[in-house]
């Protein structure tokens, strides 16, 4: 079994039910990729709960819906991104945001955009929501660093709930060894 179906099979639902995952939750994947932590979530929420799998590149939706299918996963919906700013959900609808390897220098370089993206997260959360960050490729030689996005999330009215450290992710096709940090909408 190579890492990808490892992942699929046991790590990814163990890693995100560390994560704080739970049944029942409405969860939203912003910038989802081909799927690698939506369909573990789509398992761990259940067949009665939806998560909105959020992308601009067509061809990596179509690869998570054709695996959703091949594995028999039926509550993802996917929705293609209008803007690079704006959500098509309602407000305070969802639970948990997941913003894996997209808040950083390559997707978001503008100020402007990261703090626009954050108040529609803010807005589509219900109260006490939460933002969940995998934070990747913001070492001190990219703008925005990690204190920049730290900072900019708390001033968008999100406070830190909680950082689990030693999990495996998925990272640009390998799996690494990471944290993820938990934020409550306030
Ligand atoms: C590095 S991948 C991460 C995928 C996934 N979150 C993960 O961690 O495996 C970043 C994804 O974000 C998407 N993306 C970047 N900017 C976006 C935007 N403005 N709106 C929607 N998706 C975006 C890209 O198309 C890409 O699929």
């Amino acid at each position: 079994m190579n890492n990808n179906d490892k992942w699929f099979k046991y790590h990814g639902e163990n890693n995100l039910k560390r994560v704080g995952f739970k049944k029942g939750q409405t969860v939203l994947d912003f910038g989802c990729g081909s799927g690698v932590y939506t369909i573990p979530v789509a398992e761990i929420i259940g067949e009665r709960s939806l998560i909105y799998a959020l992308d601009k590149d067509s061809m990596e939706l179509e690869r998570l819906m054709s695996r959703a299918k091949s594995m028999g996963i039926t509550n993802i919906v996917r929705l293609d991104a209008s803007s690079k700013t704006s959500i098509a959900l309602n407000n305070e609808s969802i639970d948990v945001v997941l913003l894996y390897d997209i808040l950083h220098y390559y997707y978001y370089p503008e100020k402007h955009e990261r703090r626009k993206l954050l108040s529609e997260v803010y807005r589509i959360l219900k109260p006490a929501g939460m933002l969940s960050l995998y934070p990747t490729h913001l070492d001190s030689s990219n703008e925005p660093n990690f204190s920049d996005v730290k900072r900019e999330i708390e001033d968008a009215d999100f406070c830190l709930e909680q950082e689990i450290r030693g999990l495996q992710m998925m990272h640009d096709g390998g799996s690494e060894k990471g944290k993820v940090i938990n934020y409550r909408k306030i």
